[in-house]
């Protein structure tokens, strides 16, 4: 009994899903759950079966006549849903917005293809990274009150016994340390664009931010190479008519540091209100330390590099000549400011 209703049910679907109009729908139902339809005839049955059983086979025609039911009813709604739909070929479409990429994935896209025309590979490193990787390899001695410096966030889990703290990594310069060890052998020559985090929020700071930092490591390295791919990203990304100065500075892990300044655009080094004395901050630079090479058991007697670590968005700005009144504005999700770049 149970198999008849259960194949009995599976023939009704199956009609039922092919159905194409409420005619056919209709004369379905009359044929299975009608006065003398197929399904009805079993329930008349019942009262022949015996007595134990008549339960459990009450139960499956019931389900076996609500699924029916169900099923009708939704075939009946999509056809008369499609005969609605009309289609006229002839009327014009509506023509999709096409987006465009985020003002910053547009400034990490061309600042790439600067340093790819040098021979840079691109690469990420962790945002969350360990003390000893965004600060210890980089030259900071234990409980250097420089950690500060960077308004570093530290995540509160248990320190690692190798490597201290976890935190979210407030500079790319972790990436330097990543990549000599992955590379192991020198030459090295990589371009670390990702997010970094500090503990700030005002008009021009936000507590997401993105840096560039560049890593040259070679034989013979020296602050002329450092200054020539400067100079030849400051021309290909700036223009032309640009030139670029270092400043001395001081970073733990670079000897001798360098703040690395670009003429400005509007007075062309003249001074004006934008720059006030001709020159531009682009950000910071320098010889890569000894101690770092060590840390990443790279041998400084035999191997000498570069470094520099710059804000994406700063960077950005100063070339596109867009000043944007609240840096807070580019992470947000405001379309009608975001369509403007
Ligand atoms: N990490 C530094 C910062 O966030 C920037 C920096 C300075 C990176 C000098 C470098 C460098 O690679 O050589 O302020």
């Amino acid at each position: 009994m149970q198999e008849e209703i259960i194949s009995l049910k599976n023939e009704a679907l199956a009609q039922i899903m092919e159905a194409k109009t409420d005619e056919e729908l209709e004369n379905l139902r009359i044929s299975y759950l009608g006065r003398n339809g197929k399904l009805t005839e079993l329930i008349k049955n019942i009262k022949n079966i015996e007595p134990e059983k008549r339960g459990q086979v009450g139960t499956s025609i019931n389900e076996a006549k609500n699924t029916l039911l169900t099923s009708l009813a939704e075939r009946k709604n999509k056809i008369s849903v499609s005969a609605k739909v009309w289609f006229d070929s002839t009327i014009p479409g509506i023509k999709p917005e096409i987006g465009h990429l985020h003002l910053i994935t547009q400034a990490i896209e061309e600042i790439s293809k600067v340093f790819s025309h040098l021979g840079f590979s691109r690469v990420r490193y962790p945002e969350v990274d360990w003390d000893w990787f965004a600060f210890t390899a980089l030259n900071f001695p234990p409980n250097h009150p420089a950690r500060d410096d960077w308004e570093t966030f530290f995540i509160d889990v248990p320190e690692s016994p190798q490597y201290g703290k976890m935190l979210l990594t407030p500079h790319t310069s972790n990436g330097q340390v990543r990549e000599m060890q992955r590379i192991k052998t020198p030459p090295i020559r990589m371009i670390n664009i990702t997010k970094c985090y500090r503990r700030q929020i005002d008009i021009s700071h936000t507590p997401i931010f993105h840096q560039f930092e560049g890593l040259v490591i070679d034989k013979n390295i020296s602050v002329v190479n450092l200054k020539g791919t400067i100079d030849y990203f400051a021309k290909t990304f700036f223009g032309p008519e640009r030139v670029t100065r270092l400043r001395p500075y001081h970073f733990q892990f670079t000897e001798p540091s360098f703040e690395v300044d670009i003429s400005c655009g509007v007075c062309n080094g003249r001074g004006c209100r934008l720059c006030k004395a001709g020159w531009l901050e682009l950000g910071g630079a320098g010889m890569v330390h000894p101690n770092v090479l060590k840390s990443s058991k790279i041998n400084p007697d035999k191997y000498s590099g570069f470094a520099f670590g710059w804000g994406v968005e700063r960077t950005y700005m100063m070339k596109a000549g867009i000043s944007i009144p609240d840096l807070r504005m580019l992470y947000s999700t405001d379309l009608r400011y975001l369509r403007q770049f």
